[in-house]
């Protein structure tokens, strides 16, 4: 067994709905075993179950679930800050280019390998993730996040149209793939999959039916994709698909919307169709420095969770800008300012953690520190910054603290990074 003496913030459940959502401990104990939470409370209570386990005493640090980025491109790492477009000129003229680069599986080893990496020193314990359209990008990451036992799902991008010549797949070729991806990687270790179609533009009706197939043959896969993330980009989608009712019903009406499905985006996304997001239990991944920064709106989280839909935050990298969950919390509040909804800073957290967690139908698993809960947690070094010491030492509310924290933090204040109960990233 491992135990851990630190302070401990962690959340049982959502903080909109229930006042006992928050668990602090200010002199915490974790305790860990087999990858697993056996234990997690105030020191004093749980003394008595450490037997003869040596303390690794953190005191003065704060232990928090690991992070969860529910929307993320593993081949968009190099054209992260590319100036100048909205959505759809930006993927010709940034995103296509890169991604076309990772036909080469040496290309997509080597950047698979960074990528978790960053993943792990901003903090992200599990990640949805988008791959290129090529299986081998799919078969690199999954490679590397298997030897690190991380919990990660991932799917090569479908898109048999209106990509450049030599970025497409087939609607035979794509259900390959998949099938093969399927079969050797999902479910293995911490693994998931997720078909993927990149958004209704780039697929044809063929290739969606194909998808749906794929998703119903394979209870347990995951469906992401984007939605309703760029006026221009909303037009083109209606001008493809006339018979649709709004943009939602475009993927489900080829079977894509479930309780394993997860849109990115949603900035203009109607009331009713927030609604029937929430009654078939699919999920909104809240990107919000890829909003700010592709120009693309400002999402109305406030009307989402009205209407009980599930929330994750994404980083949306390269279209968004940091890999920092912490960061994107603090680009998420100021959203919710220029709407004039401030969201509140324990429910920051949740997005981060156990609301990632149920975005992705992974609630029992992960996104708080509960007994039986897999062991992927960090160690926050809450004087990372002269600025952030100096902050937090003069406050004392814990509430304040933390949102201070989601304002100023970034990669710096992950001092390590548990996998499974396994350190991963040490700063
Ligand atoms: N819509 C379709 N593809 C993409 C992408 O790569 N990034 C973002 N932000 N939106 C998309
Ligand atoms: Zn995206």
């Amino acid at each position: 067994m491992q135990a851990f003496r630190a302070s401990i913030l962690h959340l049982l459940g959502d903080p909109t709905t229930s006042d006992e959502a928050v668990a602090f401990h200010a002199d915490g104990l974790l305790l860990v075993e087999d990858g697993h939470v056996v234990a997690c409370g105030d020191h004093d209570a749980l003394r008595d179950l450490l037997g003869d386990t040596p303390v690794e005493d953190l005191s003065g640090k704060l232990i928090t679930p690991g992070f969860i980025d529910t929307h993320i491109h593993f081949p968009q790492v190099d054209i992260i800050a590319a100036h100048g477009a909205q959505l759809l000129d930006w993927l010709e003229q940034h995103t296509f280019p890169a991604e076309a680069a990772f036909a080469d599986p040496a290309h997509a080893a080597e950047t698979a390998e960074f990528f978790v990496r960053e993943l792990l020193r901003n903090g992200t314990t599990t990640a949805l993730v988008f791959g290129s359209v090529h299986k081998g990008s799919v078969e690199a990451l999954f490679r590397v996040a298997q030897a690190r036992d991380m919990r990660l799902i991932a799917g090569k991008s479908l898109m048999d149209r209106h990509a450049p010549e030599g970025l497409t797949d087939t609607v035979e070729s794509s259900r390959a793939d998949m099938e093969s991806l399927i079969a050797d990687w999902h479910g293995k270790g911490r693994l998931g999959y997720a078909v993927t179609p990149r958004f209704a533009i780039s697929c044809s009706e063929a290739q969606l039916t194909m998808a749906g197939e794929v998703l119903a043959a394979h209870p347990g896969v995951w469906m992401q994709t984007h939605l309703s993330e760029n006026p221009r980009e909303i037009a083109e989608t209606a001008a493809l698909f006339p018979e649709a009712a709004d943009y939602l019903d475009v993927y489900d009406r080829f079977g894509l919307l479930g309780p394993r499905s997860v849109f990115a985006h949603c900035v203009h996304l109607q009331g009713e169709a927030f609604q029937r997001l929430a009654d078939s239990g699919g999920a909104v991944a809240f990107c919000p420095t890829s909003n700010l920064f592709l120009g693309s709106g400002l999402f109305p989280l406030e009307t989402a969770c009205a209407h009980g839909v599930k929330v994750g935050i994404g980083t949306d990298v390269g279209a968004g800008t940091s890999f920092s969950i912490l960061h994107t919390l603090g680009e998420a509040y100021k959203v919710g300012q220029l709407r004039g909804s401030a969201l509140d800073p324990f429910h920051a957290l949740y997005l981060a953690t156990l609301g990632g967690a149920r975005a992705l139908d992974l609630g029992d698993r992960i996104g708080n520190l509960a007994p039986g809960k897999e062991a992927d947690f960090l160690v926050l070094d809450l004087a990372a910054t002269p600025l952030l010491a100096r902050r937090l030492a003069g406050d004392r509310s814990l509430e304040n603290r933390l949102f201070a924290l989601t304002v100023l933090g970034d990669d710096r204040v992950v001092e390590r990074t548990y996998l499974a109960g396994v350190e991963q990233h040490r700063r």
